[in-house]
């Protein structure tokens, strides 16, 4: 198939683009480089543009003749989205709503988009199965959720065929060590534990360590990026018109903050010093995917289930990357 895959610079894009590469499409990145990395994406293979360039979409999906778009580009910082929700709004919500009308015009039936566990907010009970309600507690949630939404009726209305992708904690990186996490700012706790490793913080903060979790720190459940990468093409390849898949995508296995950081230890060698913090806002204790879904449908079996390999893998990009894909 020819695939358009917008944020196909950016973290999980770069992983997916590639592994759909090596599986034999051909691939188009579509970025606007405001956080994604030029270098993160095969020469020659990146269109730089805006997701509100409505046209401009309209006339790569006509002139690259695509079968199929993969969907990764939104900004994606939760606390940002409260402080800052139109912000959000505006670049998830009205940047996809263009992207789906560049969709209609030039009859692109397909899309996987890349959702999250954040749409289910505050989980009834772990794990979360994709029949809990959806309530998201922040502005970032909620833009995920409107989205999912309007695939849903698109596809009802106009015989697409969608997956969204409902990501756990996206972690690690590329077996070669090339392609890995590079945001800025880094929020996330993998790569700024790493940092740490490297020297180039001098603590890590772990937010909680009273909360009802065995440790009392927050538990997540980290999701290999290629694994990720690899149920995205699954999904396409399944995708037909009125097909609407909703897949949560997790491990199914729970890490404690605490255990991250040893795990980081253990990996890296260095000593890696913790200073407790209040809890951050809105951060539930525990977030655990239920992914039998993902597994049944889509035949999807994550190829790392416990936090070390993804670490080891995370690692590897940052040891030898140091300032990221600027080095
Ligand atoms: N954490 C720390 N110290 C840090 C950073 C994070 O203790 O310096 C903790 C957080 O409290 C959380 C865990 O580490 O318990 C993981 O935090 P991340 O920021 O790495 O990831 P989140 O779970 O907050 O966020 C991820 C995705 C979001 C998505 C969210 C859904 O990055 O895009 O899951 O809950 F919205």
């Amino acid at each position: 198939m020819n695939v358009l895959v917008t944020g196909g610079a950016g973290y999980v894009g770069s992983h997916a683009a590639r592994l759909l590469t090596a599986a034999g499409h051909d691939v188009w990145a579509y970025d606007n480089l405001v956080f994604g990395h030029r270098a993160a994406v095969a020469p020659g293979r990146l269109i730089e543009g805006d997701l509100l360039d409505k046209e401009k979409l309209a006339d790569v999906l006509r002139g690259k003749r695509i079968d199929a778009v993969m969907h990764f580009a939104a900004f994606a910082y939760v606390g940002e989205s409260v402080t800052d929700p139109a912000k959000y709004y505006h670049n998830n919500v009205v940047g996809t709503l263009s992207l789906l009308d560049a969709m209609l015009k030039t009859d692109v039936k397909r899309i996987v988009f890349s959702s999250t566990c954040a749409t289910y907010g505050e989980p009834e009970s772990v794990p979360i199965g994709e029949t809990q309600p959806q309530a998201p507690v922040n502005p970032y949630g909620y833009t995920k959720l409107v989205i999912e939404r309007a695939l849903a009726d698109y596809a009802r209305a106009y015989g697409w065929g969608y997956a969204a992708l409902r990501y756990f904690n996206a972690a690690g990186a590329s077996a070669d060590g090339d392609l890995g996490e590079d945001h800025d700012p880094e929020t996330h706790l993998i790569p700024l534990v790493l940092q740490v490793a490297l020297g180039r913080r001098e603590h890590i903060t772990i937010f909680g360590d009273k909360l009802p979790t065995p440790d009392g720190s927050c538990i997540r459940d980290y999701v290999h990026v290629d694994d990720l990468a690899s149920a995205h093409i699954s999904a396409l390849e399944k995708l037909k018109p009125g097909t609407e898949l909703r897949c949560n995508l997790g491990t199914g296995r729970g890490t404690s903050v605490k255990e991250v950081v040893q795990a980081c230890r253990d990996v890296t060698g260095h000593d890696i010093p913790a200073k407790v913090a209040p809890p951050r806002a809105g951060d539930p204790p525990a977030l655990i995917a239920d992914a039998s879904l993902a597994r049944r449908e889509l035949g999807w079996v994550p190829r790392f289930t416990s936090i070390k390999p993804i670490v080891e893998s995370a690692w590897k990009w940052h040891e030898s990357h140091p300032n990221g894909f600027d080095a």
